[in-house]
């Protein structure tokens, strides 16, 4: 009897009371056939990265998948940092457990129906450190893809931890083609540095670069109205230009982001009609806009 016919299904193999018997071969092959079942049935897949930290991808995920919620699509977000999983806390669901089954992974979904997953659902402990090493974390990304009943997605978002070692690489290589990006920078001289790194990447990896987001862009004093430049205004787009790629807009400091992200309650939900809503939503527009009017587009 063969491995195959003694497993007797791929929806099985790991799970099956013969997955011992099956060579590692016969599983990897099992696992990327589901992941390519699961992966169909997503249309867009988005990732969110940037050069160095703190500039605010996580942010922008968030709001950038519940801007295009907003717009009335079916959207799955992917925390793809493993060391700092932050998208369940920003989406004020990190106290829920994603509910495991035979069948795998069930994520976990926001009160606007945003499907969730994140490493941050599977520890028990915030406080102690992931010490994982790369095959352990494409492992584990593998099995948010194959395992995760993300059941019919239009967009499935991804924030990625910074720079352009090996999470990025892992997921562009388990995302399949077209893995569109969008890459966040700050507003200094020095984004463009920084911007470089995270543009040739993505070209590198054969993703479709959507754009730029200058993050923290000058701040609307709460007083005088006026705009404070604290970090400068104009770096992502001096970058966009130099580097030949779109530039999607450009987000205020503003306080209530802070508020929406510890709150668990994202500033674009919490009063969309704010200035730094209305830009996510037009960023959001733009995105929508870029991926089905192009060729690539399912
Ligand atoms: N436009 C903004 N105005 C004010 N605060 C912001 C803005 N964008 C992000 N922040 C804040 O900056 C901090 C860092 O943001 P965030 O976690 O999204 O960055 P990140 O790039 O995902 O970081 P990391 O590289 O660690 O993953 C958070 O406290 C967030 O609330
Ligand atoms: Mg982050």
């Amino acid at each position: 009897m063969t491995e195959e016919t003694q497993c007797g299904s791929e929806q099985n193999c790991g799970g099956c009371s013969s997955s011992a018997t099956c060579s590692a071969e016969t599983q990897r092959k099992h696992t990327e056939d589901r992941s390519s079942q699961k992966l169909a049935k997503i249309k867009y897949r988005i990732a969110v990265m940037s050069g160095k930290g703190g500039v605010g991808k996580s942010t922008v995920a968030v709001n950038l998948a519940t801007s295009l919620a907003e717009l009335g699509y079916k959207v799955g977000i992917f925390d793809g940092d493993v060391h700092g999983p932050n998208v369940p806390k920003m989406l004020g669901v990190d106290h829920i457990a994603p509910v495991i089954s035979s069948d795998g992974l069930t994520p976990v979904n926001t009160p606007d129906g945003i499907k969730v997953i994140s490493m941050g659902f599977l520890v028990q402990d915030n406080d102690t450190p992931i010490a994982w090493r790369g095959p352990m974390k494409h492992t584990l990304f593998q099995q948010f893809i194959a395992d995760v009943d993300w059941g019919e997605l239009d967009y499935l978002v991804i924030d990625l931890p910074p720079g352009t070692g090996d999470e990025p690489m892992s997921i562009a290589q388990l995302m399949g083609k077209p893995l569109w990006t969008v890459i966040v920078t700050t507003p200094q001289d020095v984004a463009l540095l920084d911007s470089r790194k995270s543009v040739v990447f993505a070209r590198t990896l054969e993703m479709n670069i959507l754009g730029i987001v200058e993050n923290m862009s000058g701040m609307s004093c709460p007083h005088c109205g006026g705009t404070i430049d604290l970090f400068k205004t104009g770096g992502g787009l001096r970058a966009s230009i130099e580097l030949e790629a779109p530039f999607l807009g450009a987000i205020p400091i503003d306080p209530q982001i802070v508020h929406g992200g510890d709150s668990g309650t994202p500033l674009t939900i919490a009063d969309p009609n704010s200035n730094s809503s209305r830009i996510f939503a037009e960023i959001a527009k733009k995105i929508t806009d870029m991926i089905t009017s192009s060729k690539e587009a399912a």
